[in-house]
């Protein structure tokens, strides 16, 4: 495939890796230079691609989802941050005509982790163990909480009734860590998801381009992944 990449960070750059290892073409990537507002997402570009993943910031997501929609584009976006905005984009991808594969977090490990929180939210707070949240992140990670730990939040409320709180660590080069913990006064029981690098998310968003070519609509990625489980 012909696939693109929106911001060279260090996800950007870990995608690019992880295209080149499943066989695939990189034929551009943008960086936020020459990309403001969107502006470098051009007609000429666009043609010559067949998925563009978007790895940015939460900040620029929208406008380059948004030029991304207006084209009719097929797009993989992992940036996290700018959900609030989801009913807007997946709007105007409904217009265009085009496809959105959306995630807070596009590890296999993390997707699985999620339904073990929930099977657990349903027993531990019953049988009265309060739940809580820790996540770690590298120091230039901007938002926070993690949209990996929103996610997991509102899996336990849901399950539980009861929202968990959630501490958010920025130290360091930690590439992810999510901890639920559910404590009683005697004991606590924990769930840990420790990602070992970025690979794991770019294989993920990588996958998701693959499932995407011939499909129109806007899917989250843990849709695409119970297709196949
Ligand atoms: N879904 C997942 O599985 C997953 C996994 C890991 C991370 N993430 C998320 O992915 C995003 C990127 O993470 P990261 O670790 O790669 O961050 P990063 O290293 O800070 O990289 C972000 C890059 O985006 C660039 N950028 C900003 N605005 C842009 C624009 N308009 N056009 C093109 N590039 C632009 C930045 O350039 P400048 O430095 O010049 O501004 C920077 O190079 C974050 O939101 C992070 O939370 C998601």
């Amino acid at each position: 495939m012909r696939l693109a990449i929106v911001g060279l960070g260090k996800m950007g750059r870990e995608v690019a890796s992880m295209a080149a290892v499943r066989g695939h073409d990189v034929v551009w990537m943008l960086s936020s230079l020459e990309n403001r507002e969107g502006s470098g997402l051009t007609p000429e570009r666009l043609a010559a691609t067949d998925v563009v993943l978007e790895f940015t910031r939460p900040d620029a997501a929208v406008a380059n989802l948004l030029a991304l929609a207006r084209a009719g584009s097929r797009v993989v976006c992992g940036t996290t941050g700018w959900q609030r905005e989801l009913p807007r984009v997946s709007e105007a991808f409904g217009q265009g005509g085009g496809t959105l594969v959306h995630g807070t977090n596009f590890s296999v490990g993390v997707r699985l982790f999620f339904e073990t929180a929930r099977a657990a939210s349903e027993r531990f707070p019953r049988a009265g163990y309060a739940p809580y949240l820790v996540e770690e992140h590298h120091a230039e990670k901007r938002d926070a909480p993690s949209g990996t730990a929103k996610t997991l939040s509102s899996i336990v409320a849901e399950a539980s009734g009861t929202a968990p709180p959630i501490t958010s660590v920025r130290a360091g080069t930690i590439p992810g860590l999510h901890r639920l913990v559910f404590e009683s006064p005697e004991d606590e029981v924990e769930l840990v998801h420790r990602a070992r690098g970025r690979a794991g998310f770019a294989k993920g968003a990588v996958w998701a381009a693959e499932r995407i070519a011939g499909r129109r609509g806007v899917f989250e990625f843990g849709e695409l992944l119970k297709e196949v489980s």
